[in-house]
């Protein structure tokens, strides 16, 4: 397919959001952990269809105004057709958020599952703490693939014939200093935002945990079980050589690749919609202030 990537990705973006947060736990932070009581504007960093604002908007404060922002035109389409009979008020914007310049003009700045993909993600931190007024809040929603990784129970397999844990941890650590895109991201974000000033930090870590099992009903079955595989999980992976050779390029032995390869094939073939999976994604969700020192 061509075109820019996340643009034809709508499909598995809607397939998978669900499989994050309970929305009582959303409810939750909104309510009595960030207790936003009065209407605030909220911008979101690499919205996608606008998914934290179909989450969001319904909980905060009659009022609230939401601007979505993604590199995507066909996602900015979709979320402008999704929320065109919403009654929020909402606007949606293209652009490359590396480049473009963002007014200090929100009560709030989001991100969620975006960083990951930034080669440089502290200057994009530091851009969505210019986009806030002063006292404004930023909130990120960032994955944490390892501990993600550790948490998948198959059962009747041991989770290191299935997940070895010592290659993934050693890939994703690779891929980040290769690229600088860091899919444990959402664990250092604290830190990162302490560095940059941001006062009050605080993190918290994703509720929903997966539980699919061969006696919930057929449709809740399916749907979640397409949901994991859209998400990535018990794929079967491509072409023994070309998967392999993939693996050593991005930093890992002959031996943890082959390790890495069979246990992903092992997973693809016992996974089915008749499996017992837990799967909990353990996104991390930091936030904090931002407190101009004059
Ligand atoms: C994994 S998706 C997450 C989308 C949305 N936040 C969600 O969780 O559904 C990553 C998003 O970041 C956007 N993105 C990546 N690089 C970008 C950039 N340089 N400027 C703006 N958006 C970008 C992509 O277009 C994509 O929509």
């Amino acid at each position: 397919m061509e075109g820019y990537y996340w643009d034809n990705k709508v499909e598995y973006l809607k397939r998978t959001r669900d499989l994050y947060y309970n929305d009582d736990y959303l409810e939750f932070l909104v309510r009595y952990v960030w207790k936003i009581h009065n209407p605030v504007h909220i911008v979101d960093f690499g919205c996608g269809y606008g998914y934290l604002g179909l989450k969001l908007l319904p909980l905060l404060p009659k009022g609230s105004k939401y601007t979505g922002i993604d590199k995507g035109q066909k996602l900015i389409n979709e979320a402008r057709e999704i929320f065109h009979d919403l009654p929020y008020e909402t606007e949606f914007l293209v652009a490359d958020l590396n480049e473009c310049k963002i007014e200090s003009k929100y009560d709030v700045a989001v991100c969620h599952a975006f960083l990951l993909h930034m080669p440089k993600p502290k200057k994009i931190l530091q851009k969505m703490l210019d986009s806030l007024v002063n006292k404004g809040r930023i909130i990120c929603f960032e994955p944490h693939w390892i501990s993600s990784m550790a948490s998948n129970h198959l059962h009747g397999y041991e989770q290191s014939h299935i997940v070895p844990l010592g290659p993934l941890q050693k890939l994703f650590e690779e891929d980040k200093n290769q690229s600088g895109k860091d899919g444990n991201i959402g664990a250092k974000i604290p830190l990162y935002l302490s560095e940059l000033g941001v006062k009050n930090i605080e993190c918290r870590i994703s509720d929903k945990v997966n539980v699919l099992h061969p006696n919930m009903d057929l449709k809740n079955k399916q749907n979640l079980y397409g949901s994991l595989k859209e998400d990535g999980i018990g794929n079967k992976p491509t072409d023994r050589e070309s998967f392999i050779n993939g693996l050593i390029k991005r930093g890992l032995s002959m031996s943890e690749a082959q390790k890495q390869f069979e246990a992903e094939l092992l997973f693809s073939k016992a996974f089915s919609t008749d499996s017992s999976l837990i799967v909990a994604p353990g996104m991390k969700i930091t936030f904090g202030f931002k407190v101009k020192n004059n």
